[in-house]
């Protein structure tokens, strides 16, 4: 081929590259959003949550984990009190997932009936500060707070804080069941951590097992599937070992799951205790098989700071005005206020990601069939809520067309 041949091959590869249209302006949800937000919003980022979506969702999770199992909400993924205390009036439930020392100390405050099941194995440190921070309150951490103890090393150093303290504290083992992610390898590794709980029961009591399987997620599993049946022989072996040690299975908590495999486990009965959280507000990373009837509950809403209908980016003009000819989506520009989230723009529908990141002011461009203006409000949905909803303050729930009254978030500090 000559060079003219080239020419017009690659001519023709770009004109079939050509991106289309993508862009759609916002549907009549996100609409009524927009004119709420504009009529009574704080003209600022603001983390939104659908209220009638989170308790269709809460449903949806309740009904999966059935009578007979224990819900238990993720508490990282949830992070207000209000927002906890709608999701456990739904589900009513009082079991909580916990995974940083500060929000331990205001569930202990806030929900002081709940039990409390740490979710990853914390420093010592972290529990001593709890204990400190706890000063004489009146929660009754003895049998409320389970501790997820990995390793024979942690477990001494938490008898040594039990027995420095004057408490006794409950064990929680976390259990490699295929994520190898840590916790106790095999079953027989249970025996001799069991031992030195049954020397010590002053101070120590064996509470149960936490085997978090999160690599089942995008196999669409079923409990068929043989990856579930080799998750659910190891829990099993670690179970065996616990009724070998004369454990009362009934009393023990055995937890498993996360938003994105507790549909699995509904006609199995090895874990009597699942957790879920984010599935409660779907974002984007749990649009997964399991959660396909959740409905997206999470939206950042952010006023739009400028617009212009044309491309202008820094340096060479005629890229400037050649990447609109080539790229529709291309042809106006909004800059919004804030951006860089762990997020992705949900309305107006077809945007590409933003020209570059920035925290202050994100350049995203649109089609012409994106007829926002200043003022108007854009909408993102969370790629994951942990992290994230802590970004704005209070998150502020609606209904309809009608914000509630703000729901406070938890200090990272405490
Ligand atoms: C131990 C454990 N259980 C459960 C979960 C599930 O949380 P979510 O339902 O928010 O994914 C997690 C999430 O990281 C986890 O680490």
């Amino acid at each position: 081929m000559g060079v003219t041949g080239v020419a017009i091959a690659a001519g023709g590869a770009t004109l079939l590259w050509r991106p289309n249209d993508l862009g759609a302006p916002h549907n009549a949800y996100f609409s009524n959003l927009n004119s709420l937000l504009k009529r009574e919003g704080p003209g600022r980022p603001v983390m939104l949550i659908d209220s009638d979506r989170m308790d269709t969702n809460t449903d949806l999770i309740v009904n999966s984990v059935g009578p007979d199992k224990t819900y238990r909400v993720v508490v990282k993924s949830l992070p207000s009190v209000p927002l906890l205390q709608r999701v456990m009036d739904r589900a009513k439930t009082n079991s909580l997932m916990i995974f940083h020392q500060p929000f331990l100390n205001a569930i202990a405050d806030a929900f002081p009936d709940s039990d409390a099941l740490i979710g990853k194995p914390m420093p010592v440190a972290a529990a001593a500060t709890f204990y400190k921070k706890l000063g004489n309150s009146n929660y009754d951490a003895e049998n409320l707070v389970q501790w997820l103890i990995d390793t024979p090393e942690r477990l001494q150093q938490y008898q040594a804080l039990a027995r420095q303290l004057g408490v006794k504290m409950r064990v929680n083992f976390e259990i490699d069941v295929g994520l190898h992610r840590g916790g106790l390898p095999e079953p027989e590794t249970l025996k001799p951590v069991l031992d030195r709980i049954n020397a010590d029961p002053e101070h120590l009591e064996f509470s149960g097992l936490m085997g978090y399987e999160p690599h089942l997620t995008g196999l669409q599993a079923t409990l068929e599937h043989p990856a579930v049946s080799k998750v659910l022989a190891i829990y099993r072996g670690f179970i065996d070992q616990a009724k070998v040690a004369g454990k009362d299975l009934e009393k023990l908590t055995l937890n498993g799951a996360g938003s994105h495999t507790l549909g699995i486990y509904q006609h199995d009965d090895t874990m009597n205790d699942l957790s879920a959280g984010s599935g409660v507000v779907k974002p984007t990373d749990f649009d997964t098989y399991h959660l396909t009837d959740n409905l997206p509950a999470l939206f950042i809403a952010t006023p739009i700071l400028k617009r212009y209908d044309e491309l202008k980016i820094p340096g060479d003009p005629a890229i400037a005005k050649l990447l609109p000819i080539w790229n529709p989506n291309m042809r106006r520009l909004y800059y919004i206020y804030g951006g860089y989230w762990k997020a992705q723009v949900v309305s107006p529908q077809g945007v590409p990601d933003p020209i570059y990141q920035s925290t202050n002011q994100s350049p995203y461009t649109t089609s012409e069939s994106v007829n926002l203006e200043v003022d108007d409000y854009m909408f993102l949905r969370p790629t994951q809520s942990e992290h994230v909803m802590l970004q704005f303050g209070d998150l502020l729930p609606f209904k309809k067309e009608q914000l509630l009254e703000p729901w406070p978030i938890f200090h990272q500090t405490g």
